[in-house]
């Protein structure tokens, strides 16, 4: 189960059986607890890591305190290569939404990788083409769009992830609590409550703690648009 997971990750981008297995062979594994902070914003990063089990929050905190999310991260996922590719301190703060496992591979390992394996860099540029990708539309919509179209578009992106297919819709255990949600979509929580209230009324979702089912998807979609 743990190759398996570990091997999804763009780490392991065309690797033959042999360099995997090295390069596994070269991975250490680290566990956290629910709330556990692996790293902080601002510390020294020498390694990268690959969420094997779990989810992972990354956030940032502003000068007064508060806290803005910028990724949930879950199984074959990958984060902590910013401070090797752009050498610096940690851009975010790591920290354990659920009990979490992980691999983790020092930063000093990664350049001979990358350089006998120019898939393995490719796929890591395109992780972070993608992000940068997802950085941009998040950064449009809190110019363009209300906070219910920046739910319902979280909610999507969270679906896309971890949803499941459930008699009545989509199942999506997201882990967060409301104010976990309101970080990732970057408004305050009454005014996200009062969206996902919204969206309840209407039969577009239900509500569960750290849950939610995505009943009428198609409506959705538009509100996200
Ligand atoms: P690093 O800066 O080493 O530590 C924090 C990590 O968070 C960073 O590497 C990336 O892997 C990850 N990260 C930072 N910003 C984003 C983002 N906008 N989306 C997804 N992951 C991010």
């Amino acid at each position: 189960m743990t190759d398996d997971v570990l091997r999804q990750a763009p780490l392991f981008n065309g690797l033959d059986e042999t360099a995997s297995a090295a390069l596994e062979s070269s991975m250490e594994s680290a566990s956290l607890r629910r709330g556990e902070i692996l790293f902080n914003e601002g510390d020294d990063g020498d390694k990268l890591y690959v969420v094997i089990s779990g989810k992972i929050k990354l956030g940032r905190t502003s000068p007064d305190g508060r806290e803005n999310l910028l990724a949930i991260l879950g199984p074959g996922q990958m984060f902590g290569e910013l401070s090797f590719f752009d050498p610096g301190p940690r851009s975010a703060t790591a920290t354990a939404v659920t009990d979490a496992s992980l691999k983790s591979l020092g930063h000093d390992a990664l350049s001979p990788v990358l350089n006998e394996h120019p898939d393995v860099a490719k796929a890591l540029l395109n992780q972070l083409a993608g992000r940068l990708r997802r950085t941009n539309e998040v950064v449009g919509d809190m110019v363009f769009s209300d906070v219910p179209g920046r739910v319902s578009k979280a909610l999507l992106d969270l679906a896309d992830r971890f949803g499941r297919e459930a008699e009545d819709g989509i199942y999506v255990n997201h882990d967060l609590t409301q104010e976990e949600l309101a970080q990732l979509v970057g408004a305050s929580r009454e005014t996200v409550n009062k969206a996902l209230a919204d969206f309840a009324s209407r039969g577009w979702v239900r509500l569960e703690p750290r849950s939610v089912v995505i009943l009428d998807l198609e409506r959705l979609q538009k509100r996200a648009r």
